[in-house]
């Protein structure tokens, strides 16, 4: 792209600010600037102006889950299912830890975070120790990609290369960039972050595959004969990676995607619960299960929209590449977000100040034909780290660490 070029997509989207410094900027920065224009996706900006507009459901109805029973009975079947597919290299596995943690409130990205106590203990590390024990049953290494964004690239792979992998085959990850997009004041006008450049957000956990085709990493995973992806979130630290259990029952069900779920602890938990919406799989976000959904029961008298999912899927390669080139809704979300405001000042504010765009992985979801809900215990697989203390944080994940056999 050159400069005339960059020019008209500004224009294009209402943007010329962007090149207000232009003329103060180095032969670099210039380029720099006319590079990220270049990469930044812009089309999302639109949706400042229908945010107002609330997203319509479309008909819910239960989506039956496989359930704990169901799963004991076949074990063994779906075990060996799963254990030949990972040995023969079909399995690869990728790590969303593109997210910025920002409710951790740890300035370090996410997985570095040490959840020891007496010894130093990694969320990474966890992650690694976790893959490693399926790794060690069926005897190969199984490939991971690693999701970082502009914002915690660098200090990611330092990390892993000075931890030197946790022990893992160093030939057997990739790291990759996420696509970032642009963050806007509430007049939708981008924010800049100095004077060469636009202030961006990683593009939400559902970016991850089309991040993972402009890295142009699809070669590689077709050449290496990878035809399903366990996608998951880098803060749940007691997650089974690459189970052969799931993939082998994901195989035997020949769904496109399998969604890892647990049984909601209450009727109002806060967690999206599996669906079919105008009968395809699909999420319904807590706030959106109404009283009636909420206390729907089938003819045994159990609730219906019980499973609730943990961000841990198993996704067909070929269908993600269906839905590649189709457009993947964007949701907006008000932030923080640090820019130079019109004296050139730098100003990191403590209060949302504009909005982020971010596509999510439920919404793939809902793009898919077939998804198999596979039910999982709580106790040993869920162990999320949002927030330092009280729900979902570093105290709960310890404690559940702990009665895992966790030594902390
Ligand atoms: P969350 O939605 O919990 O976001 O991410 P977060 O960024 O980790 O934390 P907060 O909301 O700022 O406190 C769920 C998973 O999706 C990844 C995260 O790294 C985490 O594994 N993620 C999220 C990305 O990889 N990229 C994103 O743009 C957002």
């Amino acid at each position: 792209m050159n400069n005339q070029e960059a020019r008209k997509k500004l224009e294009q989207y209402g943007q010329e600010h962007v090149f207000q410094y232009y003329d103060e900027l180095s032969d670099r920065e210039r380029n720099e600037l006319i590079e990220q224009i270049e990469r930044v996706d812009m089309e999302v900006l639109s949706l400042c102006e229908q945010k107002d507009k609330l997203q319509k459901k479309g008909k819910i109805t239960p989506l039956a889950a496989m359930q704990l029973d169901e799963i004991e009975k076949n074990r063994q079947y779906y075990f060996n299912m799963g254990c030949s597919a990972l040995k023969n290299g079909k399995i690869g596995a990728v790590l969303l830890a593109g997210g910025m943690g920002t409710r951790l409130g740890s300035d370090d990205p996410k997985g570095m975070y040490n959840i020891g106590i007496t010894r130093e203990v990694y969320i990474f590390e966890r992650i690694i120790q976790n893959l490693f024990d399926v790794v060690e049953q069926i005897g190969t290494y199984i490939h991971l990609f690693i999701m970082t964004s502009d914002k915690n690239h660098e200090q990611t792979t330092r990390f892993f290369e000075e931890k030197n992998y946790f022990g893992y085959n160093r030939e057997y990850i990739t790291f990759f960039k996420q696509d970032m997009a642009p963050a806007v004041d509430y007049q939708g006008k981008i924010l800049m972050e100095s004077k060469s450049k636009m202030s961006t957000s990683p593009n939400g956990n559902g970016g991850w595959f089309t991040s993972i085709i402009r890295n142009g990493l699809l070669n590689k995973i077709h050449k290496k004969g990878i035809e399903f992806l366990n996608v998951f979130a880098v803060d749940n630290v007691l997650q089974r990676i690459a189970d052969p259990i799931f993939i082998g029952a994901v195989l035997e069900k020949n769904c496109a995607v399998g969604a890892k779920v647990v049984r909601k602890a209450a009727p109002d938990e806060k967690v999206g619960v599996m669906c079919l919406e105008d009968g395809k799989p699909s999420i319904v976000e807590y706030y959106e299960l109404t009283e009636e959904l909420r206390d729907a029961r089938d003819e045994d008298g159990n609730p219906v929209y019980n499973f609730g999912v943990i961000l841990n899927y198993l996704f067909r390669v070929k269908d993600l590449e269906e839905i590649a080139s189709k457009k993947m809704p964007f949701h907006i979300v008000k932030k923080a977000v640090p820019y130079i405001n019109e004296k050139g000042a730098f100003i990191k504010p403590e209060a949302p100040n504009g909005y982020k765009f971010e596509a999510l992985v439920l919404d793939m979801i809902h793009m898919m034909d077939s998804c198999l809900p596979f039910e999982v215990v709580r106790n040993r697989e869920f162990a999320p780290i949002k927030n330092k203390t009280g729900v979902d944080s570093v105290e709960s994940a310890r404690a559940l660490l702990k009665e895992n056999g966790v030594d902390l």
